[in-house]
C-alpha cells in the first residue's frame, strides 16, 4: 500500500474516510454562514490543513493540524512514530469567572461578602443549574483583594465546570446575571465583569517516552545514541536558563497547539494567551525533558479550554468534518489531541534542531512538494528529491530536468 504522504489529496480522504469509519465532508462554510458569524465580512481565507498519526492513551488517533509553515506536520508525525508511549490526562472543564468591585475598605466589603457568601453560591447553583445535565454547574466562589494606584479593589473568582463548552459564553452571560443580584445584596455596582482566560483549573497533562526507536533512529543516521541525547538534554535546559530560547521552544510547542485548535474551530487566541501566562506563572518552560533508564521522558502541562460543542464548532463545516473524523468524543478529549500534538511538535523540533538543524528536513519536504507539483509519481519521488539535496538546487525547471533524465534511464534500464 501507498505511503499516506505518497496518496494524492483525494486518495489520502478515502484512507482516512476507511480508517475512521465517517464520511469526509466539506471543509469549506458558506459565505452566508460566515457573514452571520462576525461583522464586515468580505470573504474568508484557506490554509493548508495536513494529518498527523498518533497513539494516545494506547489510542491510534487522526489529528488535524490547519497551518502554513512547511516541516511542522512532518516533526509532530515524527515524534509520535519514534515514541514508545504517550499519555494523557484531563483535570475537567472548570473556566473561571471574575468580577470586580472598587471599594474604599476592601477589608470591611471581605467581611460583609463572606457573610453573605451562602446567599450568592445558592444563586449561583441555581443560576446554573442547567448545565448539571452535561456533567457541568456551579462549583464554588473564592474571595480575594488588591489594590494598585487606582485603590481597593475585592475580587469574586467563580469556578464553573461547563461540560463539554468552550464556555466563555456560559459564564460571561452568568457573571453579568449574578453581578445584578450582587449588587442588589451590597448596595453597590461592579467594576467589571468577565471571563479569565487564565484557565487553570482546565488542564490537560501530557507525558510522554522516547527510548529503543529513538536509539535505532539515531544509530541509523550513524550517530551514537548517548552522545546524542545529551546533547539533546544540553540543548532543553537552554531553554530553563534564557528567554530567548524560551520564548522559540515555546513557540514550537505553539506550532502543533495553535495549528490543532485552528483546525477543529476553537478560539486559539484563548489557548495562547493562559499558556503564555501559564508559562511565565511557572516560570519555566511549557514543555520538560529528562532522562530515565537510557530513555527521554517528556511532558507538558498546559491549560487548554476548548469546547466539542456550540459556538463556532457549529457554524464551521471544517469544525465538524475534522471533529467527525477524528472521533472527539469530549471537549476534554479535544483538549489532550491538541496537548499531546503540542509535546509530540516541541520533542520533533528539538530532536532536529540537536541531531541535524531544522533546515535540512525544511529543504527535503520542499524538494518533495516540487517533485510532486511537477508530476513525479512512485519511487521518481525519492529520486529526485535526493538529487535536488545532493545539487542543492530547488527550483522548479531544474527538478524538471532532472525528472526527464530519471525518466531516461528508466527506460533504458
Ligand atoms: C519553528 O516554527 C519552530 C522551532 O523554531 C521551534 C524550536 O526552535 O524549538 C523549530
Amino acid at each position: 500500500m501507498k505511503k499516506f504522504r505518497d496518496m494524492n489529496l483525494e486518495e489520502r480522504r478515502r484512507y482516512l474516510e476507511e480508517i475512521s469509519g465517517k464520511n469526509f465532508n466539506s471543509l469549506e462554510t458558506d459565505l452566508d454562514t460566515l457573514n452571520r458569524l462576525v461583522e464586515n465580512v468580505i470573504g474568508r481565507i484557506t490554509l493548508p490543513v495536513g494529518v498527523v498519526f498518533g497513539k494516545i492513551n494506547g489510542v491510534d488517533r487522526i489529528i488535524f493540524l490547519a497551518i502554513e509553515e512547511p516541516s511542522v506536520i512532518a516533526a509532530a508525525n515524527k515524534a509520535f512514530k519514534l515514541s514508545d508511549w504517550v499519555i494523557a490526562s484531563y483535570s475537567g472543564s472548570i473556566m473561571i469567572g471574575t468580577i470586580y468591585l472598587k471599594t474604599d475598605n476592601s477589608i470591611a466589603l471581605i467581611q460583609e461578602l463572606e457573610k453573605i457568601k451562602d446567599q450568592i453560591d445558592l444563586i449561583a447553583k441555581t443560576k446554573l443549574q442547567r448545565l448539571e445535565k452535561y456533567k457541568g454547574g456551579y462549583i464554588q466562589m473564592n474571595i480575594s483583594r488588591f489594590d494598585n494606584i487606582r485603590g481597593e479593589f475585592v475580587k469574586l473568582e467563580f469556578l464553573i465546570n461547563v461540560g463539554d463548552a468552550m464556555g466563555a459564553n456560559i459564564v460571561n452571560s452568568f457573571l453579568e446575571d449574578i453581578s445584578i443580584d450582587i449588587e442588589k445584596l451590597i448596595g453597590q455596582r461592579a467594576i467589571l465583569r468577565i471571563l479569565s482566560n487564565f484557565s487553570i483549573h482546565r488542564k490537560v497533562y501530557i507525558k510522554a517516552r522516547w527510548g529503543e526507536k529513538l536509539k535505532e533512529e539515531i544509530q541509523s543516521k550513524g550517530l551514537d545514541y548517548k552522545e546524542q541525547i545529551n546533547r539533546f538534554l544540553d540543548v532543553i535546559s537552554i531553554a530553563h536558563s534564557d528567554i530567548y530560547r524560551k520564548t522559540t521552544y515555546n513557540k514550537g510547542t505553539m506550532n502543533g497547539i495553535s495549528a490543532a485548535a485552528l483546525a477543529y474551530g476553537q478560539d486559539w487566541r484563548a489557548i495562547e494567551a493562559g499558556i503564555h501566562s501559564y508559562t511565565n506563572y511557572l516560570q519555566i518552560p511549557l514543555v520538560n525533558y529528562w532522562e530515565q533508564d537510557g530513555a527521554i521522558y517528556g511532558s507538558l502541562e498546559a491549560p487548554i479550554a476548548v469546547g466539542s460543542v456550540g459556538g463556532s464548532v457549529k457554524s464551521l463545516n471544517h469544525a465538524k468534518t475534522l471533529m467527525e473524523i477524528s472521533n472527539i468524543k469530549d471537549s476534554g478529549d479535544l483538549a489532550m489531541l491538541i496537548g499531546a500534538v503540542g509535546l509530540a511538535n516541541n520533542f520533533g523540533a528539538n530532536l532536529h534542531l540537536t541531531i541535524e538543524g531544522i533546515q535540512k528536513g525544511h529543504m527535503k519536504l520542499h524538494a518533495r512538494n516540487i517533485a510532486i507539483s511537477i508530476g513525479a509519481v512512485g519511487d521518481e519521488i525519492d529520486k529526485l528529491v535526493d538529487i535536488m539535496i545532493k545539487d542543492g538546487k530547488y527550483s522548479y525547471e531544474y527538478a524538471q530536468k532532472m525528472l526527464e533524465m530519471i525518466r531516461h534511464d528508466n527506460s533504458n534500464s
